[in-house]
């Protein structure tokens, strides 16, 4: 589907219309279908466009006085250097599969890599290295669904760091950088899914703990980064058809902007969250889950939801509340 309307309102940086190739798309970022039973007419479209920095961009940076390391995309490179995009995003995985213990909130990485070459939309994976060895990632997605309010947005989907690298300042700094980044692409808010402790059920905080880090603990990370929460229920709703959805995440959010107001429209908070949905789920206007959810929040919150201590408590979601 190419649709001119896509475009509209798009900061300068989305270069111009893509072409989408149909097959890719389905795999991993399909377009946000608009279906006429969506519980209100939310006319905001995902945002298309090409790559996130100038081809072989690689930035060195030292995050100490003794090693220096560069910050790349691996999106640029497997256009530029595809031998050792794959080397290098071989690590990536491997850390990734380590960091992340329940099977259900991972993508394979098929899936991922498609992703990264998809030139339809702004997915990358950022990564730390020194040398040829990664230190840790981030994985990245810009979105834009043309609200003056919001801007262009980026949805950090994962953050790891080699255990033997851990509370070396190299989480920080891959937080810095990125928003560094982020803040140069005009983005004013970003918002992550986070695992939220007092959500999770005794076996999924050891599961959880297995990444060598807890629940609680990565929450700690995430608020020293100046991370905060939203205030309403939410579900992950399945990565693909043999996955489950996921209770026990959080939407954190992260004011780049200091002047970014202290609450979201619910209708702007839904549009972002439909956007980011549609990377993966096939028909986020017709899905169970981000239908009942969409509609829950707009119910719930008509005066929009507020960003809040991301160690407050919330109101959780069940599987009993999509029966
Ligand atoms: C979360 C993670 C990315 C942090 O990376 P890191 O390189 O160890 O983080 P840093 O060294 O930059 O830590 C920055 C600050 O965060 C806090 N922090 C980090 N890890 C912590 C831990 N295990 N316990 C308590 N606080 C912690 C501390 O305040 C730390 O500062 P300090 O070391 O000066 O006290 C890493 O633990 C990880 O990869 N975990 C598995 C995956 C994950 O949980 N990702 C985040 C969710 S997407």
């Amino acid at each position: 589907m190419s649709d001119s309307k896509f475009f509209d309102g798009l900061p300068s940086f989305f270069s111009g219309a893509p072409s989408f190739s149909t097959s890719e798309q389905r795999l991993f970022f399909p377009a946000a279908p608009r279906v006429d039973h969506f519980p209100v007419s939310l006319p905001y479209p995902i945002s298309k466009g090409t790559s996130f920095f100038h081809p072989s961009a690689e930035w060195l940076m030292s995050i100490d006085l003794k090693r220096q390391v560069s910050l790349v995309s691996l999106r640029d490179m497997f256009r530029s250097e595809p031998l050792r995009a794959h080397v290098i995003f071989e690590q990536c995985f491997e850390l990734y599969e380590q960091s992340f213990p329940d099977p259900n909130e991972i993508s394979s990485a098929h899936e991922i890599v498609a992703a990264i070459r998809e030139e339809s939309t702004h997915f990358d994976v950022v990564a730390l290295i020194e040398g040829g060895r990664v230190l840790g990632a981030r994985h990245l997605i810009l979105l834009d669904i043309g609200v003056p309010e919001l801007g262009p947005f980026v949805v950090g989907e994962h953050m790891y760091v080699d255990r033997s690298e851990r509370r070396r300042g190299i989480g920080k700094t891959l937080v810095s950088r990125t928003e560094d980044l982020m803040r140069s692409w005009g983005v004013r808010v970003a918002i992550s899914e986070q695992n939220d402790p007092d959500a999770m059920s005794p076996e999924l905080l050891a599961l959880d703990e297995s990444s060598g880090i807890t629940a609680a603990q990565r929450r700690k990370f995430w608020k020293s980064q100046g991370y905060e929460g939203i205030d309403a229920p939410y579900v992950m709703p399945p990565i693909s058809e043999d996955k489950e959805p996921v209770y026990h995440l959080r939407i954190a959010i992260r004011r780049l902007d200091p002047s970014f107001p202290d609450s979201i429209s619910t209708e702007a908070f839904v549009g972002m969250l439909r956007a980011y949905h549609s990377s993966w789920v096939d028909h986020a206007d017709s899905n169970p889950y981000t239908v009942a959810l969409y509609e829950r929040l707009l119910r719930e919150h008509p005066e929009g939801v507020r960003i809040v201590d991301l160690e407050s408590r919330r109101v959780c979601l069940r599987q009993d509340d999509f029966v």
